[in-house]
């Protein structure tokens, strides 16, 4: 079911026409339903059925408090990969007993927040910050309980940028490594090993290779357990693809059965830590046509929303469907959706087919994951509102940032 869908020839999200959101809070406009959101978390967490489990919702993928706060009202855990993260799954109520740690770079004073915390697990990334997070641990007179990411060598096929699970990447430790790391983090005084943890890439649209990274994985917790390692829980990470345009990528339901299966009999907890697929297709990005323009070689809609709202396009080529609000009488033609900063890398699309007239609402689809949490100022335009919609209810869940704001921590020279 589709909480974003056409009723009276309008988009809506759940109760709520978009044109209204326009109206009330103005664009461009990051709108998001909780019952999508919501039915996304239940069906991982339905799949798993009786299997003892824990979805940690990777939070770089919409860090929201209020979106951190629905989940972590339907349970959720989740993977933070900074001391920023931290805190904010903190200030919306996440439990600290189900938030993981990943990141190659965690600073001291992460770590010592994530051990402040109590946090669940910390999932090392190399031997240097194992030998840190022991001092450190033992400094503070605590234990930290750890994972090791491997890295499995695996080739997830997604776009480069967002593939991380090969030899050649900088995450994780190699398989070769592994053991030894292990057998030092098991002595080491101030560390618990708890788990063993991985994550190959994202927008993954097929099962194959995290099938192939699972058993990887699940071999190497055999041979630890065979040294007396015992582990508690396994992590497979996030990764799971969304349809933006024509991908198929594997349901929710098929991703975790594939992983129960590959556990088997072992008993063990299962962990991941998706983050797309709970909130990707969960929001839009509402934005207005300010012009169109109809150039020599192109046509042009200019729109008040711009790659510093939604960069995925302009990084990794990325194809966000783009539609109308209400179907228009315009005249179709073909057109760049562009915004209006400063440079030709500033679209959201290109070559769309769309009737419009100056004015329209258009709205960015499968606009939750990865957009407000990687937007900037750049041109010194405010970061978009976000709004998050409940059946007939509109609650702005972040305000539209003001200019002032954007430059309030400046200072001119004495
Ligand atoms: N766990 C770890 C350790 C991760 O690095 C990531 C994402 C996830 C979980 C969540 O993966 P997901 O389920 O969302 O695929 N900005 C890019 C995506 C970067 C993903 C980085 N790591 C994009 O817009 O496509």
């Amino acid at each position: 079911m589709s909480f974003i869908a056409d009723r009276d020839n309008e988009l809506h999200a759940e109760n709520v026409a978009l044109s209204r959101v326009a109206e009330k809070f103005g664009t461009p406009s990051f709108v998001y339903s909780r019952a999508a959101l919501t039915a996304a978390f239940e069906d991982y967490d339905k799949a798993f059925g009786d299997h003892p489990h824990l979805i940690c919702y990777a939070a770089k993928a919409n860090s929201n408090l209020a979106i951190l706060n629905v989940l972590a009202q339907l349970g959720s855990g989740f993977d933070i990969v900074s001391g920023g993260e931290l805190k904010r799954v903190l200030a919306a109520g996440g439990d600290p007993r189900k938030i993981v740690f990943s990141g190659v770079g965690k600073s001291e004073a992460e770590l010592r927040d994530g051990l402040a915390a109590d946090i669940l697990c910390f999932n090392v990334e190399s031997e240097s910050e194992l030998t840190r997070l022991q001092r450190i641990a033992a400094d503070m007179g605590r234990t930290a309980r750890v994972s090791l990411r491997v890295n499995p060598d695996v080739d997830a096929r997604t776009h480069p940028y967002i593939s991380t699970g090969l030899r050649q990447n900088k995450f994780g430790v190699g398989f070769a490594d592994a053991l030894s790391l292990y057998r030092r983090a098991h002595q080491a005084s101030n560390l618990e090993v708890r788990g063993i943890d991985c994550h190959i890439g994202s927008q993954l649209t097929e099962l194959a290779p995290l099938a192939e990274a699972a058993r990887k994985v699940v071999e190497l917790l055999d041979q630890l357990t065979d040294e007396g390692i015992s582990i508690e829980h396994v992590d497979f990470g996030g990764g799971l693809g969304i349809r933006y345009g024509e991908e198929s990528p594997p349901s929710a339901d098929e991703f975790v059965r594939m992983l129960v299966d590959t556990v088997g009999q072992r008993s063990l907890s299962i962990q991941i830590e998706p983050g797309r697929s709970i909130v990707g297709n969960a929001g839009i990005l509402l934005t207005r046509v300010e012009y169109l323009k109809h150039g020599e070689e192109k046509n042009f809609v200019v729109v008040d929303a711009a790659m510093n709202d939604l960069m995925r396009p302009a990084l990794y080529q990325a194809h966000h469907t783009i539609r109308p609000v209400r179907t228009s009488a315009a005249t179709s033609a073909t057109y760049d959706v562009v915004g209006p900063i400063c440079e030709t890398g500033d679209f959201l699309g290109q070559a769309r087919t769309l009737a419009v007239q100056e004015g329209d609402l258009l709205a960015v689809m499968s606009a939750g994951a990865y957009a407000m949490s990687m937007s900037s100022n750049y041109n010194t335009r405010s970061r978009a509102a976000e709004l998050i919609i409940d059946a007939d209810a509109m609650h702005l869940v972040r305000k539209r940032e003001s200019v002032e704001a954007l430059y309030a921590d400046e200072t001119l020279l004495p």
